[in-house]
């Protein structure tokens, strides 16, 4: 089964291309080695019109995983910043997902990369909901991967870079084998990392508690969007080690990521979180963050970077 988009135009190291224009040599470094690093962004229809989130913060962060990896994409955080609001306007896409994308093309095979120079990317396309249609109501059901996340000094997992993403594959593939949605991933020291494309939130009496940054994970956006919500919320939170046995005893569980949103999480390993359902503590976060995505809350930090002069739309996740 095939969920490949389609749009009209992608944007490459500053110009527009047609989708079936598109393409790559097959000596390109990134294929061989996985050097790439790239962010994935949503945006939606607010009242304002088509909204992307956060986008100053995804560029940062796409900045900083080329500063890990030493490479230097011709364009500046600027211009790639106008590139995503520019991709979303050309194909007059009110609500999807965008994809920034830089990699070392062609220019020499060895494992030193600096020959093959840094090209930029950036598609945008509709999506829906990335754990299906009723996750964000009804919750996933999840197991505990048996495969571990990289080891702290192993692959830097602050950048978020393509080769990190075979592990993550790995750990899809397998629970989508076993009759999961999805999987939690144990850090090298065998407490709780993440999900393969998310952040893991769980609750118990009341207190929202993640795993804090321990080299084995993404700093999500969504992970910090959330706990700033709580705060506002008045929600307390602790950061810190989370044993893999409280998985089996949270009241409450969600994923948080771009394109996962809030997902809530009815179960791990077969066991139920909780009662079983979305806790009221996961409802409230993920109310409050789609409000606030969509437009129809407060935005007090200037999250949401509209896009003007849009055409006539053609499509929508809606
Ligand atoms: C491995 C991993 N962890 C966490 C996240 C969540 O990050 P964000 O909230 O910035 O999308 C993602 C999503 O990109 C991810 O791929």
């Amino acid at each position: 089964m095939s969920d490949l988009p389609r749009t009209d135009f992608v944007w490459q190291d500053g110009s527009f291309t047609p989708w079936a224009d598109a393409k790559l040599h097959i000596m390109t470094h990134a294929l061989h080695y996985g050097s790439s690093v790239f962010e994935g962004i949503r945006f939606y229809e607010t009242p304002e019109g088509p909204a992307i989130f956060r986008l100053k913060d995804h560029v940062t962060r796409f900045y900083d995983s080329c500063r890990i990896y030493r490479m230097n994409p011709s364009v500046t955080p600027e211009e790639l910043f106008d590139a995503c609001i520019d991709v979303v306007r050309r194909n007059g896409i009110t609500s999807g997902y965008l994809r920034p994308l830089a990699f070392r093309g062609v220019g020499a095979l060895g494992l030193n990369p600096v020959a093959s120079p840094v090209r930029t990317l950036v598609v945008a396309w509709p999506w829906g909901r990335y754990l299906g249609s009723d996750a964000l109501e009804k919750g996933v059901d999840v197991c505990v991967s048996t495969w571990t996340r990289p080891a702290p000094n192993t692959h830097p997992t602050l950048a978020k870079a393509g080769g990190n993403y075979i592990n993550s594959c790995l750990m899809k593939m397998e629970a989508l084998e076993n009759g999961y949605s999805d999987a939690i991933a144990l850090g090298a020291g065998g407490t709780v990392s993440e999900g393969s494309g998310q952040n893991i939130f769980l609750v118990r009496d009341g207190v929202l508690v993640t795993p804090e940054l321990d080299g084995t994970m993404l700093e999500g956006i969504t992970r910090h969007t959330i706990l700033d919500l709580a705060r506002r919320l008045e929600i307390p939170i602790r950061a810190g080690t989370v044993p893999r046995e409280t998985l089996y005893t949270a009241d409450e569980m969600f994923f948080t990521g771009t394109a996962s949103e809030v997902t809530p999480i009815r179960s791990v390993d077969r066991i139920p979180v909780g009662s079983g359902k979305p806790g009221p503590i996961t409802r409230r976060l993920q109310e409050a963050y789609m409000e606030l995505v969509e437009g129809r809350g407060e935005d007090p930090k200037g999250w949401l970077e509209v896009v003007r002069d849009m055409p006539t739309s053609k499509t929508s996740t809606a």
